[in-house]
């Protein structure tokens, strides 16, 4: 009891990376919101009482901003802000309830990076440096020859980064060093707590390490370079390193430097940081060595997500193969669903008009809607009603197998789903949800009630599917809540489930186990069209350009 006491006095704070404004937002940065907006509401529908700090953001400065900013034309301000706000209508649009969106160029991140970089430097961590090295801007990163192929382009050999395929550059300059090397012990020793899931990124990163020569790294830029950044203190020649200062909006969220709030509120360490796996090295050995470095707590996980692609390619704004949210065959409610039942941790998933299409209608229209548009049907249901369960009818119908397996997967629900999204297997949470809707449409037909509803003696039996077929939606709704949440809230205001019976508890509390005699109750007899199929061309599979 007390564990669950001060468990509930500290928030949950949940991350998405911050991105980067150098082009709009596209399905996969949307997949980490989603992601993440889903840990946080599966968390308040378990606990509403959970205090949330859920963050997410742009990251504004670097060559590579500066770089899109002068293509355009515009001034980098303005430039930042359109590009920041559209990510930011995105989530909302999509139900992502972010409680703090932050932007590398507001006052408070500069603060914060400065106050940190001080403390890097007052304890020793930093030193100035000549450094040579391969540059990648688009990755905004440095690299080891460990970490380089040749490939050709446009006719000419150049050298480019492995795991992304972009090109480097040769740079020798002046700059600030972070002595990266001095924590591999600590960061071994880190990594013994399986903060990284799933397991298998975890393996990859310590693997790099024991790869690589795990060296110091440059946390600065030439002022004259990088213009667009934040000013190392006290050396306004050089720049801090966007990384540095991109991994800081984690803590600028809680208030830093001011500690004593974020004690008083408990609100560091990170609980969550969700990435995707193209930023698995920065989060995963630099962050947690960085906070260490200044003496604060490294997070306490990490869910690292495949990618998307597109006929195979990563989806990403320099390969100009983006998918924008807005311009999918579907609403953003549905995307959102796609996105949660296709995607997985572990591996990438291939993003298809067509295939989307078929599992919306399949999953969507043929086997949720359809359920709900057959027991609230005003043919079936006429007087619009959650009738009360008849035990003598429903013990007879357990006899039947039908019957016996629906009961049986609703009954394992909870349990099974709640593993699920403690594991965030987001898309097992959803097969089994449509396991038993699909269970409950054939129970449903095996006892075609257009028939019982023809005589006055198998009333009772109609009220038990009806029953039972609506127990199964409150049910599944109440599961779907996180990855659908419009949806599902209009599926319990149809039932006219009260708000307070809206909560995981409510998923374990099934109406036949009870043995209760529940009156008889009203459904809204509003018209719900859950979800609008989608014609198929099949011909024209839509390719993306
Ligand atoms: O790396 N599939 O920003 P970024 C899945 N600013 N997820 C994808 C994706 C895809 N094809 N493409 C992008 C940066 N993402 C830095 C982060 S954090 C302190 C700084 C998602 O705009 C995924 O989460 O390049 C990936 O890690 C992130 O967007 C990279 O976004
Ligand atoms: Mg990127």
């Amino acid at each position: 009891m007390l564990s669950r006491l001060s468990a509930a006095a500290r928030p949950l704070y949940v991350t998405t990376p911050i991105f980067y404004v150098n082009a709009p937002p596209h399905i996969g940065h949307l997949y980490s919101a989603v992601i993440a907006d889903s840990v946080q509401r599966f968390r308040k529908l378990l606990d509403p009482a959970t205090p949330i700090i859920f963050s997410t953001g742009t990251d504004e400065h670097g060559t590579k901003v500066q770089q899109a900013a002068l293509k355009k034309k515009v001034s980098l301000d303005k430039y930042c802000t359109s590009v920041s706000d559209e990510y930011k209508k995105l989530f909302e649009d999509c139900g992502v309830e972010f409680t703090d969106f932050v932007r590398t160029t507001e006052d408070r991140h500069k603060t914060a990076v400065q106050h940190f970089w001080s403390e890097l430097k007052n304890r020793d961590f930093i030193y100035s440096s000549k450094y040579s090295g391969w540059y990648c801007i688009n990755d905004e990163t440095f690299l080891t020859e460990s970490h380089l192929r040749k490939d050709t382009r446009d006719g000419k050999e150049v050298l480019v980064s492995i795991d992304s395929g972009h090109s480097v550059e040769w740079t020798e300059e002046q700059n600030y060093m972070f002595r990266l090397s001095s924590f591999k012990s600590d960061l071994e020793n880190w990594f013994k707590k399986d903060v990284i899931t799933p397991r298998k990124y975890q393996d990859i990163i310590m693997h790099s390490m024991i790869d690589s020569s795990f060296s110091d790294i440059s946390v600065s830029r030439p002022s004259d370079r990088v213009h667009w950044a934040i000013k190392v203190p006290d050396d306004p020649s050089q720049s801090v390193y966007v990384w540095l200062d991109a991994l800081i909006n984690y803590l600028t969220v809680v208030g830093y430097p001011n500690e004593i709030d974020m004690t008083i509120n408990s609100s560091w360490p990170v609980d969550l940081h969700v990435i995707g796996k193209d930023i698995l090295k920065f989060h995963a050995i630099y962050w947690p060595a960085f906070l260490m470095a200044v003496g604060l707590e490294p997070p306490r996980k990490i869910l690292c997500h495949g990618h998307w692609t597109v006929n195979g390619k990563k989806m990403s704004k320099s390969l100009n193969n983006i998918v924008n949210p807005y311009e999918t065959v579907t609403k953003l409610e549905a995307l959102r669903y796609f996105l949660l039942r296709e995607g997985t941790m572990h591996s990438d998933a291939n993003y298809s008009e067509l295939k989307m299409s078929q599992i919306l209608n399949s999953e969507l229209a043929d086997t949720l809607g359809n359920l709900l548009n057959r027991c609230t049907s005003t043919l079936l249901n006429p007087r619009q009603e959650f009738p009360q369960l008849h035990y003598d009818e429903f013990r007879k119908m357990k006899e039947n197998e039908a019957t016996h397996k629906l009961i049986s997967l609703v009954e394992n629900l909870s349990e099974t789903c709640f593993r699920h999204y403690d594991n965030y297997d987001f898309y097992k949470v959803v097969d089994c949800v449509i396991a038993a809707l699909h269970s409950a449409n054939l129970f449903f037909s095996e006892y075609k009630p257009w028939e019982l509803r023809k005589s006055l003696e198998t009333q009772k039996d109609l009220d038990v599917v009806l029953h039972l077929t609506l127990e199964t939606i409150r049910i599944c709704s109440i599961i779907l809540l996180p990855i659908i949440p419009n949806m599902s809230t209009k599926l319990l205001d149809k039932l006219l489930i009260p708000e307070e019976y809206r909560t995981w508890y409510f998923t374990e509390y099934i109406s036949w186990q009870n043995d209760m005699i529940l009156e008889t109750r009203n459904i809204s007899s509003k018209k719900l069209l859950l979800f609008q199929k989608i014609a198929l061309d099949i011909q024209k599979e839509v390719t993306v350009s």
